[in-house]
């Protein structure tokens, strides 16, 4: 089977990438990936000459119309898992135009050329991110509306009503999936635990938004790329499928737990001016993907948190070339005056 994976140099896109080699031996993988500042070669080193045969990375924009349905003449794909996004909230606020190409006329692109070309089964990775922010109580469902608060979740939640319309309109078998927060191993360290690992090692101050007390549910990436292979293969066709860790932590918890677990004293903590319209709460409800798949989350959190640690103290060099270059700029601008 042929899967075009897009993204797959990205955090969860790799990991799904090394994933689906070693679990799928019938499995060619085509990596579509734009090679953005959140891709990385590094990622997926190696892949080439591990899996010979099996593993191709083509470097290009899923909305670059002419050589996404080039690459679709070239290989006929069975199976497409749309990965490829512009994924970090806060510079989604800072300006949503890559948001917007990405994630919605990307989309849109692989949509056509999954119909022209008739491709088995078009699988998008989406966010619980679309349902809004919850309150104290409550959990997200499928049914639910879709609220987004974020240029970055308005931006998902579009491209997962361009999904619903070509399975509506043409028919198109396709699934959408949400997942809650993840976490693991090359995560780029603009997200919450990378930075903060990262921050503590280089004993700089760990920068937690307004209270710290806003929710997520965690996930390790791991359980989420078996569950995405569970929808590919077994989901029903025009289905929403919710995934969660059932690890719901507030993010001083997981500052504290990180700090606590690396011998790193508390006072690094900095309370920072918030995110503008930060979500509260996040919390799935994935009794669906349960009782119709049997997928639920393994990977207990605080072992995960605790090996996700370990994975970056034992992976300095990958992250200080990033941190040494453009991102820092990023860094500076985003932190410098908060
Ligand atoms: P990431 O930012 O780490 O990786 C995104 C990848 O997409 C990068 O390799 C980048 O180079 C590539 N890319 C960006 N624009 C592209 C384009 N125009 N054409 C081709 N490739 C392009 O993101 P991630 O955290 O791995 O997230 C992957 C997907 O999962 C996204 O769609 C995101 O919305 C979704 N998701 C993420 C989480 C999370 O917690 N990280 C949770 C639920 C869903
Ligand atoms: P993030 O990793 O950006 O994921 P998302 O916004 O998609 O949930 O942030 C996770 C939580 O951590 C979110 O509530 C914002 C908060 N946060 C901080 O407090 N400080 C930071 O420096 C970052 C990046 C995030």
């Amino acid at each position: 089977m042929k899967v075009l994976i897009t993204g797959g140099c990205g955090f969860i896109g790799s990991n799904l990438v090394r994933y689906c080699l070693e679990r799928y031996s019938d499995w060619e993988i085509i990596n579509l990936d734009l090679l953005t500042y959140a891709g990385n070669l590094e990622n997926t080193e190696g892949l080439e000459d591990a899996y010979p045969g099996r593993y191709t990375l083509v470097k290009g924009d899923i909305a670059d119309r002419v050589l996404v349905a080039d690459l679709f003449d070239r290989y006929s794909i069975d199976l497409i898992l749309n990965l490829a996004a512009e994924s970090h909230v806060d510079r989604s606020i800072k300006d949503a135009s890559a948001f917007m190409r990405t994630n919605v006329v990307g989309t849109q692109i692989l949509l056509d050329a999954a119909i022209r070309h008739g491709t088995g089964r078009f699988v998008q990775i989406s966010t619980d991110e679309v349902y809004g922010s919850l309150g104290k109580a409550g959990k997200f469902t499928e049914d639910l509306p879709l609220e987004p608060n974020s240029p970055y979740s308005a931006s998902k939640a579009s491209a997962d009503l361009l999904v619903r319309a070509y399975i509506k309109t043409y028919g198109l078998d396709a699934i959408v999936t949400r997942c809650s927060n993840n976490y693991g191993p090359y995560q780029f360290p603009e997200k919450l635990i990378p930075l903060m690992v990262i921050n503590a090692y280089n004993n700089k101050e760990l920068p937690v938004y307004g209270d710290g007390r806003n929710v997520r549910d965690w996930i390790h990436v791991k359980d989420h790329c078996r569950g995405i292979c569970m929808v590919a293969l077994d989901g029903k066709p025009g289905e929403i499928y919710n995934m969660g860790g059932r690890a719901e932590k507030e993010n001083i918890e997981i500052v504290r737990a990180i700090l606590a677990y690396m011998g790193k004293d508390e006072g690094l903590i900095r309370f920072v001016k918030d995110r503008p319209g930060h979500d509260f709460r996040y919390a799935m409800d994935f009794s669906k993907i349960e009782s119709q798949l049997g997928w639920r989350p393994e990977i207990d959190f605080e072992e995960g948190l605790r090996s996700t640690v370990d994975w970056y103290l034992g992976h300095k060099t990958w992250w200080e070339k990033i941190i040494s270059g453009e991102y820092m700029r990023y860094y500076e601008r985003m932190y410098g005056n908060r």
